[in-house]
């Protein structure tokens, strides 16, 4: 397929290009001086104070209703590991209100380009008895380009379900080997992305595994194929919302919309030609 492709005065034509590629094309059409080294600090944490007081009050309000539907059962779906909320349009004014303050400070501070949400997942994790899917240790294996933005709706300490993710010698977050990487890249990563063998040897060349507690409205940013894990529920319960960004070259008429931002309904995986962007639900 070819593609056309506009930056500033000049109009060309792309062939097939992997995510990397398109986010450098991305870059240069959103002109910003900002050197973001995107990739060197593959996973984020921001307290809960960090975005400020409005952003508090809107975890707070969105919080509360989570809390209630998932106590109450109301549009919930439970696989046994995770119960999803299926129904997120409800809390159309809350994501709305938390993208419009989360998703400007990424472009300007993390990627240097225009976003959009394209996936956003609200889920309570569960007590389990043998750890599989996200409770491995994985990556997600969509391109590196896609950031998830995890926020505790609820106090997360050791007991109930911190995101815990993989450490460097310099204290920072370790991608897997993504084999999805756009239309020039694409297929099946090895262990299905599963890396829980490797840990022990990394751990015994200095690697380190960090668990993130915090209060309500802590932050964990990271690019989708950092190694990381859920961890069980051992007493009490959390609750997150899970919004996911992708860059794209034109800014979208909004950060997040039902027209090109999905949940459960729809794969995890994303589409391999990244320049469909918001023009397309996947
Ligand atoms: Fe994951």
């Amino acid at each position: 397929m070819h593609i056309l492709v506009v930056i500033g005065q000049t109009t060309f034509v792309t062939h097939d290009m992997n995510y990397d590629t398109y986010y450098k094309l991305c870059c240069e059409q959103y002109n910003t001086d900002i050197n973001t080294n995107f990739y060197q600090k593959p996973v984020q944490v921001y307290e809960s104070d960090f975005f400020g007081l409005e952003y508090i009050n809107i975890v707070n309000s969105l919080a509360k209703k989570v809390k209630t539907d998932f106590d109450y059962d109301n549009d919930c779906d439970c696989d046994g590991l995770f119960t999803k909320q299926v129904n997120i349009w409800k809390y159309s004014d809350d994501i709305d209100s938390l993208c419009n303050i989360i998703v400007p400070y990424l472009e300007a501070n993390k990627y240097g380009c225009h976003l959009y949400v394209d996936k956003i997942y609200i889920y309570r994790t569960n007590k389990i008895k043998t750890r599989q899917s996200s409770y491995e240790w994985h990556y997600d294996n969509n391109p590196d380009e896609i950031v998830k933005n995890l926020i505790y709706l609820n106090n997360v300490n050791e007991q109930n379900s911190p995101y815990e993710f993989l450490r460097n010698n310099d204290k920072q977050g370790v991608l897997g080997n993504c084999t999805r990487r756009g239309t020039e890249t694409w297929y099946p990563a090895p262990n299905n992305s599963r890396v829980g063998h490797l840990i022990d040897n990394l751990i015994k060349t200095g690697y380190t595994t960090k668990r993130v507690v915090g209060p309500k409205g802590t932050m964990v940013s990271f690019i989708n194929n950092s190694i990381h894990r859920a961890n069980p529920i051992i007493d009490g319960y959390r609750d997150v919302i899970n919004i996911r960004v992708k860059p794209c070259l034109h800014k979208a008429p909004k950060y997040v919309s039902p027209q090109y931002t999905t949940s459960y309904e729809f794969s995890g995986v994303v589409n391999k030609d990244p320049t469909l962007a918001w023009n397309s639900k996947i």
